[in-house]
């Protein structure tokens, strides 16, 4: 963090900027509000006066949620033991089994004939699990991984595609008290290796391969390559047969899921596990060096992920069909598809494959055909549908819509609109609108949080284009500046959490004090989230990017997610990606980068228009330099763009790892484009 990142002084980065600052205001000041409607307050299942009752006592608070939401081998105690800060305790002498709360219960209270998953894979096959049968693969699972040798607290490197197979291993391994640890599937070979000796896995789950935009796409390989230098801890690989291409093999090492899973018994006993025993380990995109595990446990964590996935989504287990776009290789898949809406008894919908595959309306057809009505994606897909044009979901008949969320970054107004109007007041294939559309929740958290922290209560909040607005009950944050001292509404500041909460992270595996550096050292006794924030005068909270990822120019502090929000705001620009460039004399410059939508391409003056646009909506100081038109952006597959890619090339430097892109053709298109 070389740069003083974010405007931290009272007067915040608009110190005297004169129409600057106030031009940076009023973008950051939405005036428009939606309230929920009266019928959807009415059934909402949450109610305002949570606020109060988890204001008044938090730990109460999540007692009661922990008891009302799960189902405990043994009744806890003591309900939070922050005594040895930051190592917090949750329900510490309690005991419950993930697993069974995820399945057997619902089971024996007589919904095994619900449906928990519906599966769409890439090529348009289709499965669906009742909770009855999901709990029999579960048990199926969990009996052959011990008889692999597996026991509790041992470690599982998971290396799937976005199917079935991927829930049935986490919930097998939480049943069994193993630790599992998702690797996503776009990372190398060599990023795998170094997960698994980092956690020492014993077993690998992986599958042959699955389906990209039509076409195979290899697993296995990247694992085979991963333990051919001698040295690691796994014993077994277990193989899901997916796209049936040729695979190498290990005999003695290597065993298909069905040989392993499909001939296993399908009795298994979840017994109870320790509150604080841990769930999993999930490690951190981005970082260089070592990768940084994080670690979450059991109690704690489901609480807060099925409180979260019922308040914020509003949930109605009966009626919602449920579909989280995230894959199980990020945080996202793992709280919000593998264990919430499981907990929750919900139904839910999982697509292996891309948007665009075969067609660009893919979503809007499993949304039509499954009839989803709560959709939780990333602002990312969404400006991604807006470059394809309105015209694509307004195909499909979208009147199922209830709830929409988004998360991952955070949404600017013009793409929270977007997905107001064009998906959550579809009313029908012919253009008919609802009067009452979905409400949108921006929902900001962490890996590290482990479950939703800020965001709106639907059928409570009045929802406010791009902001996250509000911490959830029983969620302590602030923002601060410098010093620690909370800033007043208004002045840019770092987001902190003041108080321990249930599903944060445990630690860094095997590191303990890069735990306490990372996130407890910044301030005194407070959780140090890396984000800038700022209150408004409505006591809404914006998020304002990674602190790291705020510019400086000419002493004014600028966020690349104002800028990014001022670009797409114009009618020719489908994406935006800004970063600060080093400049001898004004420490930083703006540069932007943009995707111009189909209809804009031939304007030859684009780049003053896009200019003076920033101008106009910021003021003259956040005009960025430098412009350049770009067929794509450089993107993970969780889908966050990386502005370290980006800078390089504004820096003139050579591009660092690009290992974790989505596409790596993409640094390669950039660097075309740019010659011409
Ligand atoms: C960013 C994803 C603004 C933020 C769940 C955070 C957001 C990082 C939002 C965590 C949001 C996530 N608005 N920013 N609604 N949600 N972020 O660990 O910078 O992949 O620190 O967890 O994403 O990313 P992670």
């Amino acid at each position: 963090m070389s740069q003083d990142p974010i405007a931290v002084s009272p007067a915040t980065g608009n110190t005297g900027a004169g129409s600057t600052g106030d031009a940076l205001e009023n973008l950051l000041q939405e005036n428009r509000k939606f309230p929920p409607s009266a019928g959807f307050a009415a059934d909402s299942v949450v109610k305002a006066s949570e606020y109060a009752e988890a204001a008044a006592d938090a730990p109460a608070f999540w007692a009661k949620q922990a008891r009302g939401l799960l189902s405990w081998h043994k009744d806890f105690t003591e309900t939070l033991d922050w005594s040895n800060p930051p190592f917090a305790k949750w329900f510490g002498d309690g005991q419950l089994n993930a697993a069974y709360n995820a399945l057997d219960r619902h089971v024996e209270n007589g919904l095994g004939e619900r449906v928990a998953i519906y599966f769409e894979g890439e090529p348009g096959d289709t499965r669906s699990y009742t909770y009855a049968q999901l709990t029999e693969e579960v048990k199926k699972a969990a009996n052959a991984f011990e008889s692999l040798g597996v026991a509790k607290g041992d470690r599982v490197a998971v290396y799937l595609p976005m199917i079935p197979e991927a829930v049935i291993t986490l919930l097998a391994c939480a049943r069994i008290g193993a630790v599992h640890s998702v690797v996503f599937g776009g990372f190398s070979a060599d990023a795998l290796r170094s997960r698994i000796d980092d956690a020492e896995a014993k077993l690998v789950v992986t599958a042959d391969g699955t389906y990209r935009r039509g076409k195979p796409s290899a697993l296995k390989p990247a694992v085979d390559a991963a333990l051919t230098a001698p040295g690691h801890t796994v014993g077994h690989v277990v193989v899901v047969k997916r796209n049936g291409e040729n695979v190498d093999w290990t005999e003695g090492r290597d065993l298909w899921w069905d040989d392993a899973v499909g001939g296993a018994a399908a009795e298994h006993t979840a017994v109870g596990h320790d509150a604080e025993h841990p769930l999993f380990i999930l490690y951190t995109s981005g970082t260089t060096g070592r990768p940084k595990g994080i670690l979450h446990t059991t109690g704690g964590y489901l609480t807060q992920a099925a409180y979260t996935h019922k308040a914020v989504f509003d949930l109605h287990p009966e009626t919602d069909v449920y579909w989280c776009t995230a894959d199980v290789g990020w945080v996202t898949g793992h709280t919000y598809v593998a264990y919430a809406p499981l907990i929750n008894g919900a139904t839910q919908l999982i697509y292996e494959g891309t948007p665009d595959s075969p067609h660009q309306g893919r979503w809007w057809e499993l949304i039509e055909k499954y009839k989803v009505s709560i959709l939780y994606t990333a602002p990312t897909a969404i400006r991604t549908c807006m470059k394809w044009g309105r015209e694509i979901p307004g195909r499909y008949d979208l009147s199922s819509i209830r709830v929409l969320g988004s998360v991952g970054e955070p949404i600017n107004p013009e793409a929270w609109m977007w997905y107001r109007d064009v998906i959550g007041a579809n009313a029908g294939k012919n253009g008919e609108k609802k009067d009452d559309p979905a409400p949108i929740v921006d929902t900001w958290w962490q890996t590290e949080t482990g479950a939703q922290m800020i965001a709106p209560l639907p059928g409570v909040t009045a929802t406010k284009p791009g902001s996250a607005q509000t911490p959830l009950p029983g969620i302590a944050v602030d923002v601060v500046d410098e010093m620690g001292e909370s800033v007043p509404n208004g002045s840019g500041g770092y987001l902190v959490i003041r108080e321990p909460w249930p599903a944060m992270l445990r630690g860094i595996w095997g590191d303990e004090q890069r735990y306490k550096d990372t996130y407890w050292s910044r301030f005194d006794s407070m959780y140090f989230a890396g984000d800038g924030a700022k209150f408004d005068d409505d006591g809404d909270v914006w998020l304002l990017g990674r602190v790291d990822d705020v510019m400086n120019v000419s002493g004014h502090r600028l966020s690349t997610t104002e800028i990014e929000s001022a670009l797409v705001s114009h009618p020719s620009v489908a994406e935006a990606a800004v970063v600060g460039a080093a400049d001898e004399t004004t420490g930083q410059t703006v540069v932007a980068f943009v995707i111009l939508r189909g209809s804009a391409v031939d304007d030859a003056d684009i780049v003053t228009t896009l200019r003076n646009h920033v101008g106009k909506e910021i003021g003259p100081i956040a005009k960025p330099k430098t412009i350049l038109v770009v067929p794509e952006l450089p993107k993970t597959r969780s889908g966050k763009i990386m502005r370290r890619l980006l800078k390089d090339v504004a820096e003139g430097r050579d591009v660092g790892d690009a290992s974790t892109l989505a596409d790596n053709s993409v640094m390669q298109q950039i660097a075309e484009s740019l010659k011409k």
